[in-house]
């Protein structure tokens, strides 16, 4: 199968799977403040990622490039409403532009949309310095994510089968790059092993990608014969995970994998993530609404933040690290046995 026409099954495979929705979000309570002492107009939404200003701490995630004029057009799409919103936008995986030229301009049409915009570029832990820097200079990148997809490449028949020395690469390419990489997981999430392993890199942040959203597994075996429903329940709860990987880096965490309300990112915020990606639910919004809704949803984040920010008497994200939570059922049981609470 070709590179292009996986690409576009994976958008229309992806908009039609059923999520499971254990993010663990819903066994997170937020203790009510009736005292907050804040005031709407105080709260501020910035964020800071790797050193880079986010105007708003929640972004769209890498998806899409390199399936021809389809894929051009919701990077494009995607592209203007980060542009209308402030907001960060990553592009999908540039190894198909990096493999093929002609694929190129499907990504930097992002940046032709929004020139001035905070756009991350995406690339696999199979990528050479040389391929990290080719990425980065195709879309002027303000810093480089560097997915982690060993679930997605077992599930496919053509997939890697050797994840060897991807700690060593995503090391080499941090120290080499002149912008800040992030390394993400793409829907099963990152352990406390893991993030400690990327510890010890110069990495600048961590992307949690947990369990519970889009999942690449299920996916796979929706367009497979041979079926490895194995994988299908495998993975970290996008909760547990952004606890996993903030109780052990210095890094900046961010949070990704299952978020659909604005309450998910704030919860997110509340567990240490700096900010959080959102990914499928924003696609199925442009693909299912159009882009004037897709606006639309990222204004209400925006606003919905600010209010339950101030009913926290929280007026920064930093101050969201601080807010008092009781934690119930699956997720409490997570963390006791993981030693984390
Ligand atoms: C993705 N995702 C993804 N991630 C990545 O790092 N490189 C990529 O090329 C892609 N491609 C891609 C295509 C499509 C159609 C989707 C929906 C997703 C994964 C994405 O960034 C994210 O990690 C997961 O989708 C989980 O987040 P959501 O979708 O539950 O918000």
């Amino acid at each position: 199968m070709s590179r292009a026409k996986r690409k576009l099954d994976h958008i229309q495979y992806a908009l039609s799977d059923r999520q499971s929705g254990m993010t663990g979000f819903d066994e997170l309570m937020i203790v009510h403040q009736s005292l907050p002492d804040t005031a709407v107009d105080e709260v501020s939404l910035h964020s800071e990622v790797g050193g880079l200003l986010l105007s708003s701490p929640f972004f769209i995630n890498a998806m899409t490039g390199g399936g021809g004029e389809k894929t051009s057009e919701i990077n494009a799409a995607l592209a203007r409403a980060a542009k209308d919103t402030g907001i960060a936008l990553s592009v999908g995986s540039q190894m198909s532009a990096i493999k093929d030229r002609q694929e190129r301009h499907t990504y930097q049409v992002v940046r032709k949309e929004n020139p001035d915009g905070l756009i991350f570029g995406n690339i696999g832990s199979e990528a050479t310095v040389a391929q990290a820097v080719e990425a980065a200079e195709m879309i002027e990148a303000d810093a480089l994510q560097i997915h982690l997809n060993v679930i997605q490449e077992l599930a496919m028949p053509e997939g890697d089968r050797s994840f060897n020395g991807a700690l060593e690469r995503i090391a080499r390419i941090a120290d080499e790059l002149p912008i800040p990489v992030i390394v993400k997981e793409t829907g099963f999430g990152i352990s406390r092993e893991a993030a400690q392993k990327l510890d010890k890199t110069s990495i600048r942040a961590i992307d949690a990608g947990g369990y519970g959203g889009t999942n690449f597994s299920s996916i796979e075996n929706n367009r497979q014969e041979r079926k490895k429903l194995f994988f299908n329940d495998w993975g970290i709860p996008t909760a547990a995970s952004i606890l996993e990987t903030a109780s052990v880096t210095s890094k900046d965490v961010l949070a990704s994998g299952g978020i659909h309300k604005s309450s998910d990112v704030l919860k997110s915020l509340i567990l240490g993530a700096s900010a959080a990606g959102i990914a499928g639910s924003f696609l199925r919004i442009l693909t299912e609404q159009g882009e004037k809704q897709l606006v639309e949803e990222i204004k209400y984040f925006q606003e919905d933040l600010i209010m339950m920010m101030t009913a926290l008497g929280c007026k920064s994200v930093a101050d969201l690290h601080r807010v008092p939570v009781v934690i119930k059922g699956d997720l409490y049981h997570w963390l006791s046995v993981r030693g984390l609470n």
